[in-house]
């Protein structure tokens, strides 16, 4: 039945594109909207909030048009892509140029949206994770981002922007891929899962590798590695970072940026909303901000705005994404005991972290699961 529909959905269209070519009146560049369309539903720096469930199936994405490595297409796609081969042939012959592989990386590339339709529907490749000296903010994220933690605070983001580029260094990092880089990161969350894992070798044969908040690798090299390159963390959970270390602050509001200039400088400020570190040891010129912008779009694209706000080690997760070719995740979730607490805790039900209220860490641990059921990710539990 279903192989004498798809018969017949294929016969009425070639009918149906004979006929056209055949009054002239066909325009070969309709059929082939691939680039434009790509880059006309990536131009804007607005993000569209995604409610879609993660089960949908999605309309095929751009990306998705000419998959060399996937052959489970769903058959709507099959359908569509036999049209679109139909113009191919005489418009673009050689179509792969279109497509080049993103990054160097013998198997995969992050920002190759070919083979998940789930990933490319979140993925904005233009996303900028990184605030630098000048930005292209979206109005409206940055609202979103100015309600998030309140901060009574008579400067504007300028003025508090323009006193941090005098202390620390505009950032030069490169996070766009680039087809002769194959950057292969570790994003090293905090659980217990990672006790006698003996993963310290792997994790330091990264490229990058990231660690948040409080973590510490002495004492537990065997199983966490003892190189960093990037330290996630904000004014309440900031600790001094070795040097040659990024520092990477997390912005949950104005005064967090205000608190960074102050910690490298004249450590003025001791109070966000609690007691906080008021100096921070780390290399100004290596020193990095997320974009507040960047939350706005984790929060609508990827947890589809479950909690208030994501968490640290989702943030982590999605920086990476967009800065890496390559990415695996160690550290997340909880032990085999179910357990939830930090790799240098004794006390098993320490760690209340599971609980923090504003985040949504059983829609967060779904996200990630799916990216690493995606491809897009290599999860170790
Ligand atoms: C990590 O450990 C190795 C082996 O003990 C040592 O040679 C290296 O200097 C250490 N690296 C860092 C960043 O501590």
């Amino acid at each position: 039945m279903l192989v004498r529909r798809k018969l017949w959905v294929v016969a009425a269209t070639a009918a149906v594109l004979l006929l056209m070519l055949a009054s002239q009146s066909i325009q070969m560049r309709h059929l082939l909207p691939l680039n434009s369309r790509t880059e006309a539903s990536n131009r804007g720096t607005v993000v569209e909030p995604t409610v879609a469930p993660a089960v949908q199936t999605p309309p095929p994405p751009p990306g998705t048009i000419r998959s060399e490595k996937d052959g489970e297409e769903v058959e709507e796609e099959e359908e569509e892509e036999e049209e679109d081969e139909e113009g191919e042939e005489e418009e673009t012959p050689v179509e792969d140029f279109q497509f080049p592989k993103p990054c160097s990386c013998s198997d995969s590339c992050v920002s190759d949206l070919r083979g998940s339709a789930w990933f490319s529907m979140r993925y904005d490749p233009n996303q900028e994770p990184i605030l630098r000296a000048k930005n292209n903010f979206d109005p409206d994220a940055l609202a979103w981002w100015q309600g998030l933690q309140r901060s009574g605070n008579d400067q504007t983001l300028e003025e508090v922007m323009a006193k941090m580029f005098q202390v620390v260094s505009p950032p030069t990092v490169e996070t766009k891929p680039v087809p002769t880089r194959c950057r292969k990161c570790a994003v090293v969350g905090n659980s217990g899962n990672l006790r006698r894992s003996g993963h310290g070798k792997l994790i330091n044969s990264h490229s990058f590798i990231i660690r948040m908040n409080k973590a510490t690798t002495r004492g537990f090299e065997n199983d966490v590695g003892n190189r960093t390159t990037h330290h996630f963390l904000y004014p309440e959970s900031a600790v001094d970072v070795d040097h040659g270390v990024s520092l990477v602050l997390l912005p949950f509001k104005l005064r967090d940026l205000e608190w960074l200039t102050s910690a490298l400088s004249t450590g003025h400020i001791k109070m966000t909303y609690m007691r906080v570190k008021d100096r921070v040891v780390a290399d100004k010129d290596k020193v990095l901000v997320v974009n507040p912008v960047f939350f706005k779009y984790v929060h609508d694209r990827w947890t589809e705005l479950h909690g208030r706000y994501p968490s640290t080690g989702m943030l982590a997760i999605i920086f990476a994404l967009h800065t890496c070719d390559q990415v695996s995740v160690f550290g997340y979730g909880a032990d085999k005991q179910g357990n939830w607490h930090h790799y240098w805790e004794e006390n098993r039900y320490a760690g209340a972290f599971r609980k923090t209220g504003v985040h949504s860490a059983d829609f967060e641990t779904e996200v990630i699961r799916t990216l690493a059921k995606e491809g897009k990710i290599k999860l170790y539990l």
